[in-house]
């Protein structure tokens, strides 16, 4: 067996880890594998067959960390003739709109060979003649094997499942959460900083600083509740806001569960020195509508950055992020959605049980 996936030539695999966005940082998948010795613990991806993903709290970090490697497996391999996912159709529901995450599901699940039923906007369904959720989602058990569903509402989740019996992905719902987002952003986080899949720190812990209201933006919540799982690998949670209690009661309990000391702020420019990881995000959701983050919290070329420090956001962005940044090394966002269609097909193996349909060197290089 090759020593590290850096020396790997094994054929199935790209050869080079190939540009897969345009600007700013570029992060090769091999790190990850090598911390981890190449292993992934396919006994516990299995766990995932059949299950749903609602919260981020249905992942812990173990499960976080075997689907990150297995996305970097996947962003090195060659699919080929395997067709891991022949013969599954998995149906994209969102009735709210998404460039991100309905187009990298789709793609992520094309790439597998699943087959995909689209709903790309909830007015072309019976939603438009009054029809209920709960309808929606009994219909659904017999289109599709998985559903991707993304809604303007928090209850929505609770409602399609009523009556919806497949494994449902929670692609966002209204101020609820978004897990799959705080996977891909994970995914980016910890190719970046490999180490963290280590149970004790190797380098530094980070400080690491959120812009805006987790409370009520679904992906910064879904991915504070993560970073609240790497106790050993975070000194410290900075919550930049204009709002008194931003993080709301869920993240205020997992806060309480936690060893991470979160402190809220609301000086951007007096902490941002301070910060190694920078996690922004445009929006909040107030119910029926949306809220722009607060004016004075914007990011550009002179900011007054830490030396190494790196930007996150889930992205659509307004304002509060300078395209100036783009071409900088502090752009880990287009990294960030770039990674976004492997960390979903690991996602999507999974709870559709096809691990061992996947290539047969992945289970020999890795077990
Ligand atoms: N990050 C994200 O959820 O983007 P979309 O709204 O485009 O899906």
């Amino acid at each position: 067996m090759v020593s590290t996936f850096q020396e790997t030539k094994t054929k199935g695999f790209r050869p080079e880890s190939e540009p897969i966005n345009s600007k700013g940082l570029r992060l090769d998948p091999r790190g990850l594998l090598d911390i981890a010795e190449q292993k992934i613990d396919w006994d516990l991806l299995d766990t995932l067959a059949g299950r749903s993903l609602t919260s981020a709290q249905d992942l812990d970090r173990n499960l976080l960390g075997e689907l990150c490697k297995l996305g970097c497996l996947l962003e090195l391999t060659e699919i080929g003739q395997s067709h891991p996912l022949d013969g599954k159709t998995i149906i994209t529901a969102f009735f709210e709109a998404s460039t991100r995450t309905r187009l990298s599901f789709e793609s992520a699940a094309h790439r597998l060979d699943a087959k995909v039923v689209s709903v790309p906007d909830g007015k072309v369904t019976g939603v438009a003649k009054g029809e209920s959720l709960e309808d929606i989602g009994e219909m659904f058990n017999s289109y599709g094997d998985l559903v991707i569903m993304r809604h303007t509402e928090t209850d929505s989740v609770e409602r399609i499942q009523e009556c919806l019996m497949r494994p449902l992905i929670n692609a966002g719902n209204g101020s609820g959460e978004h897990p799959t987002q705080a996977l891909v952003d994970w995914y980016a986080l910890l190719k970046w900083r490999p180490d963290f899949l280590l149970p004790e720190p190797t380098k530094r812990p980070v400080h690491l600083g959120v812009i805006g209201t987790p409370g009520s933006m679904r992906a910064v919540k879904s991915f504070v509740f993560l970073a609240l799982l790497f106790e050993s690998h975070i000194e410290r949670i900075s919550i930049v806001s204009e709002m008194a209690d931003p993080l709301g009661l869920e993240l205020n309990k997992a806060d309480q569960a936690s060893t991470i000391p979160i402190q809220v702020c609301q000086d951007l420019d007096e902490v941002l020195p301070e910060l190694d990881v920078v996690y922004m995000n445009s929006l909040a959701f107030l119910g029926d509508s949306y809220r722009d983050l607060d004016k004075s919290f914007r990011l550009h070329r002179d900011s007054p950055f830490k030396d190494g420090a790196i930007v996150m956001h889930p992205l659509a962005r307004k304002n509060e992020l300078d395209r100036n940044l783009d071409d900088t090394n502090k752009n880990l966002y287009f990294a960030q959605a770039a990674g976004a269609v492997f960390a979903r097909q690991a996602l999507l193996v999974s709870i559709l049980g096809r691990l061992r349909a996947l290539p047969d060197h992945l289970h020999y290089l890795t077990s």
